[in-house]
C-alpha cells in the first residue's frame, strides 16, 4: 500500500495505491465531516460491480444516489455533465455534498468537472476503473470535457479529496484500454529511470499475466503525483510528463481520433527517443528495447502516412510551444529528460524514418 497527501494551488487531496482502496471510500466519506447525501458517478459498464460501494456507503449512514454515464471519448459533453448536475439537484447534495467518480478518465474528467462547478465547487473523489485512468487521468485536478472545435477546450482545476486507486477494477480491461494506459507506463518508466524500465521490458502483455504491469502501478502514480506537486502550473518539470506526445498528439489529430492515445504515445515515444539519440546521444539499446516492448503489446511501431506539410500544420499547434519555439521533452538517459528545441530538419528526418511522410 502507498499512501501520500498533498497539496497543489492551494487545493488538498490524498491518493492511496492498494488493493481494495475502493472499500475504503466508506470510512473516508464518513469521517469527512461531509453531509450524508452523494452522488456516485458511475460508468455504465461497472453498473453491476459499484452495488457493493453503494451498499457500503449505505451501511455508513451516506445516502448516496447512482447516476450511470457512458464512457468514452464522445461521452466528454455538456449533456452529460447537464445529466450530472441534474442528478445531484435530484439527489439533493448540498455545498457541503459530495460526488465520486468511479470509472475511466472519460468518467473521472466529466464528473470531476461537474464537481467543480456545481454550486460553484462540491468535494469529489476519484475512482479510477482503468490504467490510464489510474496512473494519469484521476491524478492531478485536471477535469473538463470536450467541444467539437476540440480535446479538453473546457475545464477547470479541482482537485479530488480522495484518489482511490484500486487494481481489483482492471480485471475486465480489454486490450485497448489495456494498451491505452500502458502507452502512458511505458512513457514513465523512461522517466523514472533503468530500474522502472528495466521493469517494462521484462513485462508481458497485461492479458495475458497482469502482475508484472501492476507492480509498476505505484512507481507511476507515486511519479505523477510527485511532478504535479512540484510543478502545478506546468512552468517545467511538469512538461516532462509530455514525453513521447508532441508526435503522439499530432497522430491522433491527423487520424481524427481513431489512433488509441495510448497506441499515439508508443510510436510518439519511438520519435522522442530517435531525436534523443540525434541530439543528446542516448544510447540506441533503449529504442531497440522500446520497439520490442510495443511489438509484444501489439501496439504499432510505425506512424500513419500524411504528407509532411500536414504533419508540420497540427505539430505547430502543439501546447508546450513557448515564445513561438516547438518545445520537445527527449532523454539524455532513462530518468533525465530534458527539455529543448530541436531543428526542424532533424524532426522531418524522424517522421520519414517511422513512416509518417510515406
Ligand atoms: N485529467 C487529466 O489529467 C487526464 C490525463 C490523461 C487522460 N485524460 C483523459 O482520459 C480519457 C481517457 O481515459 P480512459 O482511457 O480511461 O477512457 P474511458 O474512461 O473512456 O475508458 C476506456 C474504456 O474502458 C471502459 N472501462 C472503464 N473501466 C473499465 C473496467 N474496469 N473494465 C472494463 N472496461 C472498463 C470504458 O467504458 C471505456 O469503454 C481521455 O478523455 C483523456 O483526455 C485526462
Amino acid at each position: 500500500m502507498w499512501q501520500k497527501t498533498f497539496d497543489v494551488m492551494g487545493q488538498r487531496g490524498e491518493v492511496v495505491v492498494d488493493a481494495g482502496a475502493s472499500r475504503s471510500l466508506a470510512d473516508r466519506l464518513a469521517g469527512s465531516g461531509l453531509d450524508a447525501a452523494g452522488l456516485v458517478v458511475a460508468d455504465e459498464r461497472l453498473g453491476d460491480r459499484v452495488g457493493a460501494l453503494l451498499e457500503a456507503l449505505a451501511a455508513r449512514g451516506l445516502r448516496p444516489a447512482l447516476h450511470l454515464v457512458r464512457g468514452g471519448e464522445a461521452a466528454k459533453t455538456w449533456d452529460t455533465v447537464a445529466g450530472i448536475l441534474g442528478a445531484a439537484v435530484a439527489a439533493g447534495v448540498g455545498r457541503d455534498g459530495w460526488l465520486a467518480a468511479v470509472g475511466g478518465g472519460v468518467v473521472t474528467d466529466v464528473a470531476g468537472f461537474a464537481a467543480a462547478v456545481y454550486l460553484r465547487g462540491v468535494a469529489w473523489a476519484a475512482v479510477p476503473t482503468t490504467l490510464l485512468g489510474q496512473i494519469d487521468a484521476a491524478l492531478g485536478g485536471k477535469t473538463g470535457i470536450d467541444l467539437p472545435e476540440g480535446k479538453n477546450l473546457v475545464g477547470a482545476f479541482h482537485l479530488p479529496r480522495w484518489v482511490l486507486v484500486d487494481p481489483g477494477w482492471l480485471a475486465t480491461l480489454d486490450r485497448v484500454a489495456w494498451r491505452s494506459g500502458w502507452g502512458e507506463l511505458v512513457k514513465t518508466a523512461l522517466l523514472v529511470g533503468e530500474d522502472a524500465w528495466a521493469a517494462v521490458c521484462a513485462a508481458p502483455p497485461a492479458w495475458e499475466d497482469p502482475a508484472p504491469a501492476l507492480a509498476l502501478l505505484e512507481t507511476a502514480v507515486r511519479h505523477k503525483v510527485e511532478v504535479v506537486e512540484a510543478d502545478p502550473r506546468e512552468t517545467g518539470l511538469r512538461a516532462t510528463l509530455n514525453l513521447g506526445h508532441t508526435v503522439g498528439h499530432a497522430w491522433e489529430a491527423l487520424s481524427g481520433y481513431t489512433v488509441p492515445h495510448g497506441e499515439a504515445v508508443g510510436v510518439g515515444l519511438l520519435a522522442a527517443l530517435t531525436l534523443s539519440e540525434r541530439m543528446l546521444g542516448l544510447a540506441p539499446h533503449y529504442r531497440r528495447d522500446l520497439l520490442a516492448v510495443l511489438g509484444r503489446w501489439g501496439m504499432p511501431t510505425r506512424l500513419g502516412t500524411w504528407p509532411l506539410d500536414r504533419w508540420w500544420a497540427v505539430l505547430r499547434r502543439d501546447k508546450k510551444r513557448r515564445a513561438g519555439q516547438m518545445r520537445w521533452v527527449l532523454l539524455r538517459r532513462p530518468g533525465e529528460p530534458v527539455v529543448t528545441t530541436v531543428p526542424d530538419s532533424e524532426v522531418g528526418a524522424v517522421l520519414s524514418a517511422l513512416g509518417g511522410d510515406g
